[in-house]
């Protein structure tokens, strides 16, 4: 094999780590990130462009694999348009990507294949929501808007002042007209990655996001403020049930309906007192799942996307090391609802085995100041989850943003486990 270029496509923190990971292969010569980050400008080339026309282009230019890291290009056809010119792409055609962009489908999908899923209907318009549904349906019940949302269209009704308060926001902003009610499910909650030609997959470590704002159960959804890997509560027969129960039947639903997979898949995962219930699919890494998963695979990951841009996979399972990582997300003041931008970034003393990926950073004036979400991620690598989490938050520590937005628990739970 020859060294090749890559282009990555994104700006966010797990474009940063894409990167970082692939600057370690021996195969990568040049990397290129479009329209990346001050911190992805460290390691890639950088191009401004953000249209799928645009990154056709680029591709052509840039001559080597192309990765995809957020959805939306994937929803709106970049994979294809690539393979339609022969490019080797990391990343699902829009086909295959309804399994994120829309959750009706993906409903439709999991009742087809018996995968376990909240029960839900899919409702159009604000009356039906309010006169029916809130009739019928016993509290809590969970709202979620059509279409992708970063994890942000997400609404936990408790009680009937939540009720109350989200059907004056719905009325106040009159869209969108379709949402998906569904049934709470208690549980656990685990996000599942797997590097998959469609048929084949192999499992990527194991993470827990935070997606919430805080601690608090009733706090906002976020795009996700921290994870750890690996998952110490997930057993052996856990796994084994997402492979017999969700992953096993999603390969052969994509195997009957002849589509065309070759990509990494997420299964946001509830482990209920019944097993695993599928609370999403998503079709590309998580964020901030990737700052963690990423750096605990022992091996050069460029072979690994190169073979699944043919459809194939390298082996029969990834080596993942033994260590641990913790990523705590830094956001803007105001996060999630509207935040500041342009505040003034300053990264202090690097700490040993700590990592600083940027997101919503941008230079202004040869500074580096917030550009909104969430700022940086800071990883913390070590032997256990309790050192990872020390070294993460000493990491964080070392970071100066007015107002920034940090959740303090990113694997508290693990700092009593001696
Ligand atoms: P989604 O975008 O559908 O993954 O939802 C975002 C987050 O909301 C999930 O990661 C869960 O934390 C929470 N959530 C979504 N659906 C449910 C549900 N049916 N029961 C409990 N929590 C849920
Ligand atoms: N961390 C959740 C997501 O990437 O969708």
């Amino acid at each position: 094999m020859q060294a090749k270029n890559v282009l990555i496509i994104g700006q966010g923190a797990r474009e940063h780590a894409l990167a970082q990971a692939l600057a370690e292969s021996r195969w990568v010569r040049e990397i290129w990130a479009a329209p990346g980050n001050p911190g992805l400008a460290e390691l890639a080339r950088l191009s401004p462009v953000t249209t799928v026309d645009g990154w056709v282009d680029l591709a052509e230019r840039v001559g080597g694999l192309t990765v995809v890291g957020p959805e939306a290009p994937l929803a709106a056809g970049l994979a294809d348009r690539l393979r339609a010119r022969g490019l080797p792409v990391v990343g699902p055609g829009a086909e295959a990507a309804r399994l994120e962009s829309s959750k009706i489908y993906a409903k439709r999908v999991m009742q087809e294949m018996h995968i376990s899923t909240a029960r839900s209907v899919a409702v159009d318009g604000l009356d039906t929501l309010a006169l029916q549904v809130r009739r019928q349906w016993r509290l809590p019940v969970v709202i979620k808007e059509d279409g992708l949302a970063q994890g942000k269209g997400v609404t936990i009704v408790r009680s009937e002042a939540d009720w109350d308060a989200f059907l004056g926001q719905q009325t106040a902003r009159q869209s969108p007209a379709r949402w998906i009610v569904e049934e709470y499910l208690d549980g656990r909650e685990v996000s599942i990655e797997v590097l998959t030609n469609g048929r084949d997959y192999v499992w990527l470590p194991v993470a827990v996001d935070h997606k919430r704002l805080t601690a608090d159960v009733g706090s906002p959804n976020t795009g996700g403020m921290g994870a750890y890997s690996p998952v110490p509560w997930l057993t052996e027969a856990d796994r084994r049930r997402i492979d017999a129960e969700v992953l096993g039947p999603l390969m052969t639903y994509l195997q009957e309906h002849r589509i065309d997979y070759r990509g990494i898949l997420y299964v946001g995962c509830m482990m209920t007192e019944d097993g695993p219930y599928v609370l999403e699919f998503n079709v590309r890494l998580g964020d901030p799942e990737a700052s963690v998963v990423l750096p605990l695979i022992n091996d050069d990951i460029y072979p690994w996307l190169a073979e699944l841009t043919e459809g194939r996979l390298l082996a029969t399972s990834l080596p993942v090391s033994t260590q641990a990582a913790v990523a705590v997300v830094v956001a803007s003041q105001g996060y999630p609802a509207a935040s500041l931008v342009g505040r003034a970034i300053r990264i202090g003393r690097h700490v040993a085995r700590a990592r600083v990926l940027h997101a919503g950073t941008q230079l202004v004036d040869g500074k580096l100041v917030s550009r909104g979400g969430r700022v940086l991620t800071v990883v913390g690598l070590g032997p256990e989850l309790a050192a990872a989490r020390t070294t993460a938050y000493a990491g964080v520590d070392q970071i100066s943003l007015e107002g920034a937005v940090v959740r303090r628990d990113i694997g508290a739970e693990f700092d009593s486990v001696g």
